[in-house]
């Protein structure tokens, strides 16, 4: 059996952002049936994962097996994967490295090799693996490193998704798991200060999501304008705000799970074209899976910046972020990608969401960026 690494991020839904325990089959085969009719699967989205609250509250005595929840999954899990298998999309459950999962239902530790042969043979194919009720404190490398080793040895490709919220410096043993992506902070909920708290804390670490194990932001919140378990009807976000978020998730190299009710996307014209940018999606999803940079800082703080990132086809993908609540105008050196004026370059600047060209003078480029978004943008240099 091979143990394929992920080379670009990988990209689904999860369901805990909106349903957290309400959570069921009905729900599921209607998010893989959307996945296919609005065009998701199509975009690259895979995934349609589980996450906690699916089982009893206790193991099946006799077997010690996790029992799927029959009122919420009245005919078992192999018949929900057959049924995403059927769509051509993939399959994820969730389990946790402690003694009970977050949410209080039987959980992964001292059964970790009985539990992989259940995922595999429920067809499982991706495990979001999460951190709570960990039995002893600085474990964390071993008891992921167990749960890695489960997977491979189920008999079924499993993609390995550790949910360590960035714990016990992470970055540094978690690709020594197996694990194709990991959590780096903890939970994102639907309010514009935690995405901001979430990226901002991982500007510093742009490095640390490379092919094989990428980043993992948390699952997005983009379209939930405030409904759901991780939203809140106080806090309701703009399209701008989603702008931004989706726009840092692709082009810093995040995962890309959807959070939202896709049972609503139909409605919300202007988050499925987001979500499904062809643009972003090419950035977050290049094939050379090259580290992001912090191009330039403005005003020496975090909240409003470049980042950019080299992508195949000498393209390069420039994201203006501005986390402040003022419209700001940008004057970047193109310097600072590492083009000089000695080059004789410019650069043929696509704007990622109007579709619209054009081009920077021979040292710098102006752009101005609405408060709390984004401008993101494709370029490729040209003769100055
Ligand atoms: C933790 C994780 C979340 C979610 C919940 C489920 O908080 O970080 O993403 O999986 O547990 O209880």
């Amino acid at each position: 059996m091979t143990h394929p690494l992920a080379m670009t991020p990988p990209m689904g839904w999860n369901s805990w952002n909106t349903f957290g325990e309400k959570i069921n089959e009905q729900v599921v085969l209607e998010t893989a049936d959307l996945f296919v009719k609005l065009g998701l699967k199509d975009a690259g989205y895979e995934y349609i994962v589980i996450d906690d609250c699916w089982s009893l509250r206790e193991r099946d005595p006799k077997t010690n097996e996790i029992v799927p929840d029959p009122v919420k999954f009245p005919r078992g899990m192999k018949f929900v994967s057959d049924y995403i298998h059927k769509k051509g999309l993939k399959f994820g459950m969730y389990s946790c490295a402690g003694t009970r999962t977050c949410a209080n239902f039987p959980s992964s530790f001292g059964h970790e090799f009985l539990d992989a042969r259940t995922f595999a043979k429920w067809g499982v194919d991706f495990l979001k693996y999460d951190y709570c009720n960990m039995p002893f404190g600085g474990q964390a490398p071993l008891f992921y490193r167990r749960m890695g080793q489960a997977l491979r040895n189920s008999g079924r490709e499993i993609l390995f998704s550790a949910c360590e919220w960035g714990a016990e410096d992470v970055w540094s043993w978690i690709r020594s798991t197996g694990a194709s992506m990991y959590r780096s902070t903890g939970d994102i909920f639907d309010n514009f200060e935690s995405m901001k708290k979430i990226a901002q804390s991982q500007l510093p670490k742009l490095a640390s999501s490379a092919p094989g194990c990428w980043n993992d932001m948390d699952m997005l919140t983009v379209g939930m304008f405030g409904r759901g378990n991780v939203g809140n009807a106080e806090s309701v976000q703009t399209i701008d705000q989603y702008k931004l978020q989706f726009a840092v998730w692709c082009v810093w190299g995040s995962p890309l799970m959807l959070g939202c009710d896709i049972r609503k996307l139909a409605d919300m014209p202007d988050v499925l074209a987001l979500v499904t940018n062809k643009d972003l999606l090419r950035i977050n999803q290049d094939p050379l899976g090259r580290q992001a940079y912090a191009a330039d800082t403005c005003w020496g703080n975090q909240d409003v910046g470049t980042v950019a990132r080299l992508l195949d086809n000498n393209e390069t993908a420039v994201l203006c972020h501005n986390f402040t609540d003022a419209d700001r105008t940008f004057h970047s050196l193109l310097e600072k990608l590492g083009i000089s004026y000695e080059s004789g370059l410019k650069l043929r600047m696509k704007d990622c969401f109007t579709g619209k060209t054009a081009f920077s003078g021979r040292d710098e480029f102006s752009v101005s960026v609405p408060a709390k978004s984004c401008r993101v943008f494709l370029c490729k240099p040209v003769k100055a």
